[in-house]
């Protein structure tokens, strides 16, 4: 019989990755949507074969009445929380519903899942930004020393009910320590779809820069395609557990600005510091500008990854580098403001 697994955030990136991983794997799947999500479908546009093939059940993070009702739909082998509020610089704004979301939403999910399906096997989406301000690289032993309502909530979710459940209730529950991981998939307000969207309408003529925050914070970045692979190996495991999964590799912001730059075909001249600091092109034009207002109330200003424990149990490691993302974004928003473009003509 085919497995069953229960996605929370499928509207998300990492959820269509996912998905698409599971489906093709012969996985039935169920994907827990909000039902004031702004367009759960939008994702998936491109992909509507494989849309069709999931099972759509409503409910939200923070009513267990709905994460009851989409466990027994499920009656999951495995349960996949994807669910969260996932921007980092909105938490500072929400911290309530952040910790709502991110910390208590875990715990209505987790009880249930151990309640109802005991030997089910429970991934959570842990992150980098819990080890905050700890000095890279960051393994499975560095400190957690968070910076943000976000990583404090996620932190909170990852001590009490992933390692909490596993070693206090015997419940198979696993985390993935995720560093960031893009895709053309990625939200638009993430820093990198950013740069990528805007600079591709840039280049279309159809917007004149883009404003930045910090172009010195440095993130090590993959590509999430490769990431749900490692979420889907850790609950293969014989025994729960946490990984650190990543590239290993740093880059910072300004560094993701020039790479996208160059896939379009526009040479940069960086000049000024700090909040003066812009980038023009070939013609002299700004293209690029810092803005304060995209600072974060606290920065953590360096992520920078040691997957070697993935590498040894799980045999994972990342297929796509760090150049070859950025091309797949730029190329992907190359296409779409092309499109945009096209409508603002036809209007
Ligand atoms: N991408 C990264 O670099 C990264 C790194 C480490 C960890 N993570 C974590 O990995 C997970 C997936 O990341 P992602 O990049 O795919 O994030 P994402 O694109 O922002 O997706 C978040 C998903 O959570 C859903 N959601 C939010 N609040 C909810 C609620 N109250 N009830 C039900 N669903 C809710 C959203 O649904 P709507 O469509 O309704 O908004 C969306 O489907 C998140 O938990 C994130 O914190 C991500």
């Amino acid at each position: 019989m085919n497995k069953r697994a229960l996605i929370t955030g499928i509207s998300g990136q990492d959820g269509y990755y996912l998905s698409k991983f599971l489906v093709e794997k012969g996985y039935e799947v169920f994907g827990l949507i909000r039902r004031n999500s702004n367009n759960p479908f939008y994702r998936f546009e491109d992909n509507i074969d494989l849309w069709e093939k999931i099972n759509v059940i409503y409910g939200n993070m923070r009513d267990v009445e709905s994460l009851n009702r989409a466990l027994v739909i499920s009656k999951p082998d495995e349960i996949y929380n994807l669910a969260a509020l996932s921007d980092v610089g909105v938490s500072f704004e929400c911290p309530t519903e952040t910790m709502e979301i991110n910390y208590h939403g875990v715990g209505k999910l987790i009880s249930e899942a151990q309640r109802l399906f005991p030997k089910s096997r429970f991934y959570q989406a842990s992150t980098s930004e819990m080890f905050g301000r700890t000095n890279p690289p960051q393994n499975e032993e560095s400190f957690f020393l968070p910076v943000s309502p976000y990583a404090e909530a996620k932190l909170r979710a990852h001590t009490d009910y992933i390692v909490g459940y596993r070693k206090n209730h015997n419940y198979y529950s696993s985390s993935g320590i995720l560093f960031n991981h893009e895709s053309p998939k990625r939200g638009e307000k993430f820093v990198t779809r950013k740069i990528t969207l805007s600079l591709a309408k840039v280049k279309a003529g159809l917007q004149n820069y883009v404003q930045l925050g910090n172009l010195d914070a440095k993130r090590d970045w993959g590509f999430a395609g490769d990431y749900v692979e490692a979420m889907w190996l850790i609950l293969q495991q014989e025994n729960p557990d946490d990984y650190v999964i990543s590239t290993g590799v740093s880059h910072s912001v300004r560094d993701f600005v020039n790479i996208s730059a160059k896939v379009l075909g526009m040479k940069l001249t960086w000049s000024g510091q700090g909040e003066n600091e812009q980038a023009t092109d070939g013609e002299g034009n700004v293209v690029v500008k810092v803005n304060p207002k995209f600072y974060r109330p606290n920065e953590v200003h360096d992520l920078l990854g040691d997957s070697a424990k993935a590498k040894k149990i799980l045999g994972w490691e990342p297929k796509t580098s760090f150049e070859e993302l950025v091309e797949m974004m730029v190329e992907s928003d190359k296409k779409y403001a092309e499109y945009l473009k096209g409508l603002a003509e036809n209007r």
